[in-house]
C-alpha cells in the first residue's frame, strides 16, 4: 500500500543576520511535527530554507562591504550559519531551498510572467508607504499612528512605475476561505485578517520593485525585480519542482499540509498566498498555522533590537534534546511565550531530569540490582497496576488528538502526566520492600516490569522531541526498533519479560539551578557583549561655538600632590592640586572605577579652572579635570589628560 504523504514547511528564513532562539522555536516545532508524523508512517517531505533578496540584504551587504550573494552564503553556509544551526538542533528536513538557487529564480520569472499573461499582474504607479526592515508596502489607511503596523518603525515615502498583483479581484473568495474552512488556524488569526485586512478592503498589491536589483529580474521589463514575497512563497512549491526540472515531487506532495508561520507573516501566507494561488490555477495549502513569538522581557526577539538569544550556546550547554524539549514544553504553539533562562533551567530539572531521567535510572538501577539486569518469566500481577496500565495503554491516542491539532505542548502534557503516575507507582509498589522478601520476587520482577513498558510507550511517544535521548532510553530498557513504532505505542505488554535492561548514563544531568542561572548569566553577558562594536565615539558635536566664548574656559596645567577616595562614595576621587597660585586646590572627580588615587600623586593633569565651586558628597569641587572617554564592547572607557612632567603647574593651554 502506498504511503500517505504529508507536506509540511517552515518560513524561509532571511540571512540578513544569524538567526535566534525564535527562529529555531520555529523550526524545532516543524522539526518536532514532521517526526511526529513519520512515526506514524507517513510519507513526510519537510521543507524549509532561505529567503535571500530584496533591498535589507542589499544593504546589508554594502555595509559590509561584500556582494550580496557573498554575504548571504557567509550567514546560510558559513560557520554557525543556518545550516550548521539546523545540524546542531536536529533537524530532519528532506529539503533545503534557497531563493537564489537558479531553478528558483526560473521558476519565479515564468510565475510572474504567467500572471501577467492571465492579466492578474499589470503595471501601474506605485504610490505609497514601505517600511525597510519588513520589506513590506503599505497604504496611508494601513499605517499605525503613521509608522509600519507589523513593527512600529518608520516608514518612507516611495512612488515608482510597478507591477501590480490584482489582490482586490480575489477579496471574497479569500474571505470565504478565511470565514468558512479551517484553513488558518489557530481561529483568532482569522478574526485579525478579516477585521485587520479583509474588512478595510483589498488593495491591489504592489509587485515590482526599480529601486534596488537584488532580486528575481522580471524578465520582459528590465529594471524591475520581483517583489521579494512573490519570490519567496512560491519556494513552497519550486522545491518540489514546479516549473522547473531540478525536482520533480509536485504532483507528489502539494498541496502541502500544512505551513508553519509565525504570527506577523500570516497575512501573507492566508491572504496574498491563496490568492495568487488562485490565479495560477494552482490547489491551496491545506492548513496555515500561524504561532506566537518568543518574546524576551515582554518584547519580541530580534536582532535589530538587541534583545536575542543564541541557541548555539544553549544548545551546547544544556544538549540539543534539552533545548528542543523546552521550547515546545514551555510554550503553547499558538500563543506568545516569554523565555527566560531561569524558565529553560527549571523546565530542564523538572521534567527531563527529575521525572524522565529519574524514572528512567531508578528502573534500570533497580532491574540491574535485583535482577542482573534480566527479569524472570515469573511475574505476579496486582490490581493496584491498574491505573498505570490504563493511563499508559490509552496514552497514544490522547497524543495524537493534540499533535494532529499542531498542540505539541498539550502532548508532551499528555506524556508527562504518564511519566509523572510511574514515578509515583515506585513509591507505592515500594520496590526495594518487596526485594527484601525472596517470596516477593515474582511481584518485584511486574513492577519493574510495568516501569520499563511505561518508559517504552512515553519513550516512543517523545521521539519527535528528544530524538536521541529516546535512543539511549531504548538502549538501557532494551527495546528493538520494532517494539517503538506507532503500533507499538498503542499496545501494552510489547517487551519481551527476558529484555535486557542496563543502567547507562544518567541521561539528563540535575542542574543546580542558582549556580548554573549565575553563570549562564555570565556568559550571555560576555557573548552580548563580544558582538558590541569594538569602539565607540561620541558624534563630534555641529554646533558651533564663537572663538570668544571658548577663550572663556581656562585650562591650566595641574600637579597631584595628594588624592584619596572620597568615603561612602565607589566613584569620587579627591584631588589636592598644584595650579601655580601657590595655594592648593581640590577637585572631585568620579574617576575611582578606572584609577586607583596612589597611581595618581606626581602626575601632570589638565584642568579647567574656572568653573563655579560644586559641592559633591559634602566636599567642595573648584573645576573639573578633562579626560578622553569612549565605549569599548559596551564598557565605558577613561584615560585622565596626562601631559608632559616638563610642563610647570600652571601653565595656560590655550
Ligand atoms: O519572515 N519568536 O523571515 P524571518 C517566534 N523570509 N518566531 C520568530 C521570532 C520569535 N521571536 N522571530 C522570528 C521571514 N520568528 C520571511 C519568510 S516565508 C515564504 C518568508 C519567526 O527570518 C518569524 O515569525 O524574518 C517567521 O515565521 C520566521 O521566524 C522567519 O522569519
Ligand atoms: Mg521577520
Amino acid at each position: 500500500m502506498e504511503k500517505e504523504r504529508f507536506y509540511i514547511t517552515t518560513p524561509i528564513y532571511y540571512p540578513s543576520d544569524k538567526l535566534h532562539i525564535g527562529h529555531t522555536y520555529c523550526t524545532v516545532a516543524t522539526d518536532a511535527t514532521a517526526r511526529y508524523q513519520r512515526l506514524k508512517g507517513k510519507d513526510v517531505m519537510f521543507l524549509t530554507g532561505t529567503d535571500e533578496h530584496g533591498q535589507k540584504i542589499e544593504d546589508k551587504a554594502k555595509e559590509a562591504g561584500v556582494t550580496p550573494q557573498q554575504f548571504v552564503d557567509n550567514i546560510v553556509d558559513g560557520p554557525k550559519g543556518i545550516r550548521d544551526l539546523w545540524k546542531l538542533m536536529n533537524i530532519s528536513n528532506d529539503r533545503f531551498i534557497r531563493t537564489t538557487d537558479e531553478y528558483h529564480v526560473a521558476a519565479v520569472q515564468k510565475i510572474f510572467k504567467k500572471m501577467h499573461d492571465n492579466g492578474d499582474i499589470y503595471k501601474g504607479k506605485y504610490k505609497g508607504k514601505y517600511c525597510k526592515p519588513c520589506e513590506s508596502f503599505w497604504t496611508e489607511s494601513q499605517l499605525k499612528d503613521g509608522k509600519c503596523p507589523d513593527c512600529g518603525r518608520e516608514v518612507q515615502d516611495a512612488e515608482e512605475e510597478a507591477y501590480f498583483f490584482r489582490l482586490s479581484k480575489y477579496a471574497d473568495k479569500v474571505r470565504d476561505l478565511l470565514e468558512n474552512t479551517d484553513f488558518l488556524q489557530p481561529r483568532t488569526r482569522v478574526n485579525e485578517m478579516i477585521h485587520n485586512f479583509i474588512d478595510p478592503g483589498l488593495e491591489d498589491l504592489c509587485v515590482s520593485r526599480t529601486s534596488f536589483t537584488w532580486g528575481v529580474p522580471v524578465d520582459f521589463d528590465p529594471g524591475h525585480v520581483v517583489y521579494v514575497w512573490v519570490d519567496a512563497l512560491f519556494n513552497y512549491t519550486t522545491a518540489l519542482g514546479f516549473l522547473n526540472e531540478q525536482y520533480h515531487d509536485y504532483d507528489k506532495y502539494w498541496p502541502a499540509d500544512v505551513h508553519f508561520v509565525g504570527k506577523e507573516i500570516v497575512r501573507f501566507h492566508s491572504i496574498i498566498w491563496p490568492a495568487m494561488l488562485m490565479s495560477m490555477e494552482m490547489p491551496l495549502p491545506k492548513h496555515v498555522y500561524g504561532h506566537g513569538w518568543l518574546l524576551l522581557d515582554g518584547g519580541k526577539m530580534s536582532k535589530s533590537k538587541g534583545n536575542v538569544v543564541d541557541p548555539y550556546l544553549l544548545a551546547e550547554r544544556y544538549g540539543t534534546d534539552a533545548l528542543r524539549f523546552f521550547l515546545l514544553r514551555s510554550f503553547p504553539f499558538g500563543q506568545d511565550g516569554n523565555f527566560s533562562n531561569e524558565l529553560l533551567i527549571q523546565c530542564i530539572n523538572t521534567d527531563l531530569a527529575n521525572d524522565l531521567g529519574n524514572l528512567l535510572s531508578r528502573t534500570a538501577a533497580m532491574v540491574e540490582k535485583y535482577f542482573d539486569g534480566q527479569l524472570p518469566a515469573v511475574q505476579e500481577e496486582d490490581p493496584m497496576d491498574g491505573e498505570l496500565i490504563a493511563m499508559a495503554s490509552a496514552l497514544r491516542d490522547k497524543y495524537e488528538a493534540q499533535m494532529e491539532k499542531f498542540q505539541m505542548q498539550n502532548g508532551l502534557e499528555e506524556t508527562f502526566k504518564v511519566i509523572s503516575r510511574a514515578n509515583k507507582y515506585i513509591d507505592e509498589t515500594a520496590p526495594w520492600v518487596l526485594a527484601k522478601d525472596e517470596a516477593k520476587k515474582p511481584r518485584l520482577a511486574r513492577v519493574m516490569y510495568n516501569l520499563l513498558e511505561t518508559l517504552r510507550i512515553c519513550g516512543t511517544l517523545l521521539l519527535p522531541f528528544t530524538p536521541d535521548s529516546c535512543a539511549k532510553i531504548f538502549d538501557q530498557i532494551g527495546a528493538s526498533t520494532e517494539m517503538t513504532d506507532w503500533e507499538a505505542a498503542a499496545k501494552w505488554g510489547v517487551l519481551p519479560a527476558a529484555a535486557k535492561v542496563h543502567k547507562g548514563e544518567n541521561i539528563f544531568p540535575r542542574i543546580d539551578v542558582e549556580k548554573e542561572l549565575q553563570a549562564l548569566d555570565a556568559v550571555q553577558e560576555a557573548a552580548r557583549r563580544e558582538n558590541l562594536p569594538a569602539i565607540e565615539l561620541e558624534p563630534q558635536l555641529t554646533e558651533k561655538v564663537d572663538f570668544d566664548t571658548f577663550c572663556k574656559s581656562d585650562f591650566r596645567a595641574v600637579k597631584v600632590k595628594a588624592c584619596e577616595a572620597v568615603k561612602k562614595s565607589e566613584k569620587l576621587l579627591k584631588f589636592t592640586l598644584d595650579d601655580g597660585t601657590g595655594t592648593d586646590r581640590q577637585i572631585l572627580s568620579g574617576i575611582h572605577k578606572w584609577y586607583q588615587p596612589e597611581d595618581l600623586v606626581g602626575k601632570t593633569l589638565v584642568a579647567i579652572v574656572n568653573l563655579p565651586p560644586r559641592k559633591m558628597m559634602g566636599q567642595e569641587s573648584n573645576g573639573m579635570l578633562i579626560s578622553a572617554v569612549h565605549t569599548e564592547k559596551g564598557e565605558e572607557c577613561l584615560h585622565l589628560l596626562m601631559v608632559d612632567d616638563a610642563i610647570p603647574a600652571g601653565a595656560k593651554m590655550c
